[in-house]
């Protein structure tokens, strides 16, 4: 089919190297059975891309960043149902494959929802993974529903899953939310998009519970790490926390409280196949409907037009700074 230009890493160098990320020319992925060919219009970049361009060793194959991804169909597979060539699509793709900092991209359709038609394709860009993990987290997790009432911390309210995850526990459970930030401008993005309360996650424990004062029921933390003896003091007995980063913590302290602990991976279901896995596809489909009817923002507050290895060392310089507010996208002009 030709070739295209892609964004690759070869190597964990810092963001500051100009070999971090480099442009190259690669072949245009042959679509399998079940895939939709994609030409990629814009991408957000995740704290996911920053760890794995840090810590993918030496390679010669280059290795093609990038997660997040709103484009067009340009082929389908022959099993592909549903879409056809022309449709607007968004997704998070597959950590197991290439990715999305390329002109064209391969992705199971099982994976893929249309494009809300409200966005362009940058405002569509910042969605896809930080609303699977979010819904996912919400509601396959932690079992929220509808009906669902209580209190739920969340943590880093307004970086790139909390955004999301804010409004979708205001939208879709009856829970009061309250969710963490440090600075005036992450609690005032916060606060628009629907926490009930903001406190200061510098001096967790007794501002949850001035906020709280008989403890939460849920928990939701992309930040544990040396948290968990805090958690035991915040979440009430009997109560869950979903987790979305790494490290193996020393659960013990939440044993007193009978306190649950679950991980949320968004890849999970995608790298091991597992028989749901066109759930994916049916979430990204349910965010866009939310987002048509007016009920669901898109969480873009970064947009850059340098879709090269320049462009993502920028966005991925952001990204680690740990200070994003929602999401940081680089879309094609
Ligand atoms: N398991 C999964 O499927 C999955 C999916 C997505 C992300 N993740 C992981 O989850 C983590 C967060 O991702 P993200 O995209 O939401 O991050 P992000 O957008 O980079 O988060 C930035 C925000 O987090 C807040 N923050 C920074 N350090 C914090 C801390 N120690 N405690 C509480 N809040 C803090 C900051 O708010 P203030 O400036 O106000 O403090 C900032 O606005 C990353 O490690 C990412 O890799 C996992």
């Amino acid at each position: 089919m030709g070739t295209m230009r892609a964004v690759a890493a070869f190597d964990g160098l810092p963001v500051d190297d100009p070999a971090s990320l480099v442009d190259v020319e690669l072949e245009v992925p042959e679509p399998r059975p079940a895939d939709l060919l994609v030409e990629v219009r814009a991408v957000s970049v995740n704290p996911v891309d920053v760890k794995r361009r840090v810590r993918g060793g030496p390679s010669s194959t280059p290795r093609v960043l990038g997660f997040d991804a709103a484009g067009t169909v340009v082929a389908t597979g022959e099993r592909v149902t549903g879409f056809a060539v022309g449709d607007e699509v968004y997704y998070a793709g597959d950590v197991t494959r290439q990715g999305s900092n390329a002109e064209y991209q391969a992705v199971d359709h099982r994976i893929v929802g249309h494009k809300p038609s409200s966005l362009s394709f940058a405002e569509a860009a910042a969605l896809p993974l930080t609303g699977l993990t979010a819904w996912e987290s919400l509601f396959d997790r932690l079992g929220l529903g509808h009906r669902s009432d209580g209190t739920l911390l969340v943590l880093g309210a307004a970086g790139g899953v909390g955004s999301v995850l804010v409004q979708l526990a205001r939208l879709r459970t009856a829970v009061r939310v309250i969710g963490t930030a440090s600075r005036p401008q992450s609690a005032q993005w916060a606060t628009r998009l629907g926490a009930h309360a903001v406190v200061d996650h510098r001096d967790l424990v007794p501002r949850a519970l001035e906020a709280a004062p008989d403890g939460v029921e849920w928990l939701f933390s992309p930040f544990s790490t040396g948290r968990i003896e805090e958690f035991a003091r915040i979440v009430k007995p009997f109560g869950h926390i979903v987790a979305i980063d790494d490290g193996a913590p020393d659960l013990t302290p939440l044993k007193p409280r009978s306190i649950a602990w679950h991980w949320e991976f968004m890849f999970t279901r995608a790298a091991e196949r597992t028989p749901d896995m066109a759930e994916q596809g049916r979430i990204l489909e349910a965010i866009a409907r939310h987002v048509e009817a007016g009920e669901l923002m898109t969480t873009v507050s970064t947009v850059l037009d340098d879709f090269s290895a320049a462009g993502l060392r920028h966005a991925h310089a952001l990204v680690e700074s740990g200070r994003t507010i929602g999401k940081v996208v680089i879309a094609r002009p």
